[in-house]
C-alpha cells in the first residue's frame, strides 16, 4: 500500500508529521537510494528502502493490543529463568512482540493487558496514574466491619500505609475489592494485614476494562473503543 513519505516517517517515529516534511524538503531523505524532496511523494511501506541521513528507516510495527484472562500457575513474564508457564504460552497468532502490561501474582488470575505499546505499557505502570483496579477475593474468614474501615481508610504494610481503598462483602467470605496502588502482593498483604487471608484472587477490571465472560487461559484483541479508552485512562 502507498502512503506519503512525511506519514511513513511520523509513523515510524522520526519525527511529527510536520517535522518530517521539512526533514524531506530539506533533501535528507532517500528512497531507494534516490533523493526524494517533492513534497507528497508516496513511498511502499513494503518493499521501498527509506533513509534518513543515510540511516535506514524501519517501517513501524502494527500495534496490537490484547487482554489475556491469566489462569493462575503462570508467571506474569515474557520468559522465565526457571521454565515455568509464562502468560506467553496461552497467546497464539500474534506475530508482534508483546508483553504484559503490569504483573500478576503466580496464583493470581484475570485480567492482563498484552501489547507491543511501550508508551501505553510506560503510562499504565506509572504510580502517578492511579488507575483503579478491581480484585475479587476469596478469603479465609469474612472481615468485620471495622477490619473492613480500615482497609478502607489505609493499612500498614510494608513499612507504608496504603492509599484509601475499596472493599465490600460480595458473598460467604467473597469480598470485591478496589485499589489505585500496584504495590507488590498488595491485595494479598492487605487482607492478610485484617486478619483474612487469600484463598484465590481475580482481577476482573482495570479502570472500566472488563473481563466480562471471557474463559481462562483465553484472549481476545480490545476492540477500537477499548483501546482509545485505555489511552485516555
Ligand atoms: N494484589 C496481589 O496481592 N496480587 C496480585 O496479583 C495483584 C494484586
Amino acid at each position: 500500500m502507498l502512503i506519503r513519505l512525511q506519514k511513513f516517517l511520523a509513523e515510524a517515529q522520526v519525527a511529527s508529521r510536520r517535522k518530517s516534511e521539512e526533514i524531506i524538503a530539506q533533501g535528507r531523505v532517500t528512497v531507494n537510494g534516490e533523493v526524494a524532496d517533492t513534497p507528497g511523494v508516496k513511498v511502499d511501506a513494503e518493499k521501498d528502502i527509506i533513509c534518513v541521513d543515510g540511516k535506514l528507516v524501519k517501517k513501524a510495527e502494527k500495534m496490537v493490543y490484547i487482554i489475556l484472562n491469566k489462569p493462575e500457575g503462570c508467571v506474569t513474564t515474557v520468559k522465565d529463568q526457571f521454565n515455568r508457564k509464562t502468560v506467553m504460552d496461552y497467546v497464539s497468532d500474534v506475530r508482534q512482540r508483546i508483553y504484559p502490561i503490569g504483573r500478576l501474582d503466580y496464583n493470581t488470575s484475570g485480567l492482563l493487558i498484552l501489547t507491543n505499546d511501550g508508551d501505553l505499557a510506560y503510562r499504565l505502570t506509572h504510580p502517578k496514574h492511579n488507575i483503579e483496579k478491581t480484585y475479587i477475593a476469596c478469603v479465609e474468614k469474612t472481615p468485620s466491619s471495622d477490619d473492613m474501615e480500615s482497609f478502607r481508610r489505609g493499612i500498614i504494610i510494608d513499612g507504608r500505609k496504603t492509599a484509601p481503598a475499596y472493599i465490600e462483602i460480595i458473598g460467604k467470605n467473597k469480598l470485591e475489592i478496589k485499589i489505585h496502588e500496584g504495590r507488590n502482593r498488595q491485595v494479598r498483604k492487605m487482607c492478610e494485614a485484617i486478619g483474612s487471608p487469600v484463598i484465590t484472587l481475580e482481577r476482573v477490571a482495570i479502570g472500566n476494562l472488563k473481563l466480562d465472560n471471557l474463559d481462562k487461559g483465553k484472549y481476545r484483541h480490545l476492540s477500537v473503543d477499548e483501546i482509545e479508552y485505555i489511552k485516555g485512562l
